[in-house]
């Protein structure tokens, strides 16, 4: 399986790992890109000496192409900028916000850049702006979210920009890599299913809830804040919403959340943190070293785009066969 995401990229197979805050370590971002798909190391609100840390650690493990995802909403976006370009990463994605500023000066550099939007209107101002592809994000996902599902977005940013869109949310299988493609994206980009990979640094109760989950086991809370967020439900979720039925300010509801990632996603605080994650959360039943998931993903994909070729041609009536 070689698409036009691959090529740009220089990786094997159009799977990429979202820049996910805390957990797109070197150990989880190296092991991506060494099993084939592309790692990304997220920068979230972490330090700029963080940052540089983690690109050098996952140089010492991989001399696979690998990026950095910058999280636009960090008070550290400029600084983290500069690190990015001196030590020479070859790929940038962005979540939260409109990158729109600082595309020139990766380009400048050289740098492949990959925003991750959620509508189209943000796409086509920022393919004007020199991007080079686009992660299209359903509110299926975990994390920050947009408006729009997945099924319904991907297909729309298709059709409004020349560059190759990947899909993101909702995936988890090679069932959801065979539909991305379909929808006419040339890769997905999943974050849910690597926190259950070996090398992702989540705490282990973390992992073992995600293993546990159904699939209506996450909420979206923060809508009057304009940053919704996807999590597993639990104590934190329901204090938040209460919190925003109450009426609570943004500034009240953004206090209350701070550190409340680390102490749910590190930490392992199942009910006081906050165990950002999507829906697909109830597909995933087992822990597996990254390389496994990516193999896993792409011949499941490639059996099921074979199945279905073969029940098209044939007028043969679809079951449920595995
Ligand atoms: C714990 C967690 C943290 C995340 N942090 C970020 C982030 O800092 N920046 C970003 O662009 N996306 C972030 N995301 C989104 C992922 O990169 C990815 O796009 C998303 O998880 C895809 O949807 P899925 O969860 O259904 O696979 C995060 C997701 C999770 C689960």
């Amino acid at each position: 399986m070689h698409t036009a995401i691959c090529d740009l990229f220089d990786i094997e197979y159009p799977v990429i790992q979202g820049g996910m805050a805390w957990l797109g370590t070197a150990e989880l971002a190296s092991a991506v890109s060494e099993g084939g798909g592309l790692g990304l190391i997220g920068a979230g609100n972490a330090p700029p000496s963080w940052v540089r840390q983690q690109i050098r650690s996952t140089r010492e493990r991989t001399t696979k192409p690998f990026g950095v995802n910058i999280m636009l909403m960090s008070p550290f976006v400029a600084e983290i900028i500069e690190v990015i370009l001196e030590e020479g990463v070859p790929i940038v994605t962005t979540g939260g916000g409109n990158p729109g500023v600082h595309i020139p000066r990766f380009k400048q550099a050289g740098l492949k850049v990959m925003p991750v939007v959620s509508s189209v209107a943000l796409a086509k101002r920022l393919e004007r702006a020199g991007s080079d592809a686009f992660v299209a994000e359903g509110m299926e996902s975990g994390g920050h979210i947009g408006e729009t599902a997945t099924m319904a977005l991907v297909p729309q940013v298709v059709d409004a920009v020349a560059v190759p869109v990947v899909a993101a949310g909702g995936i988890g299988d090679g069932r959801g890599l065979a539909a991305a493609l379909s929808l006419g994206a040339q890769g997905v980009q999943m974050g849910t299913r690597f926190v259950c990979a070996e090398e992702c640094v989540a705490h282990p109760r973390f992992k073992q809830k995600l293993l546990e989950a159904r699939d209506r086991a996450t909420v979206a809370t923060g809508y009057t804040t304009g940053h919704p967020v996807r999590c597993l439900e639990n104590r934190l979720t329901r204090q938040f919403m209460a919190m925003e039925r109450d009426g609570a300010s943004v500034a009240e509801l953004e206090g209350f959340g701070e550190g409340k990632l680390e102490l749910g996603i590190i930490e392992g605080d199942l009910e006081g943190g906050s165990l950002m994650a999507g829906q697909i959360a109830g597909l995933i039943k087992e822990i597996k070293p990254a390389a496994a998931i990516i193999r896993e993903i792409v011949a499941e994909a490639e059996w099921g785009i074979a199945k279905l070729n073969f029940f098209v041609h044939n007028h043969v009536v679809f079951e449920q066969s595995p």
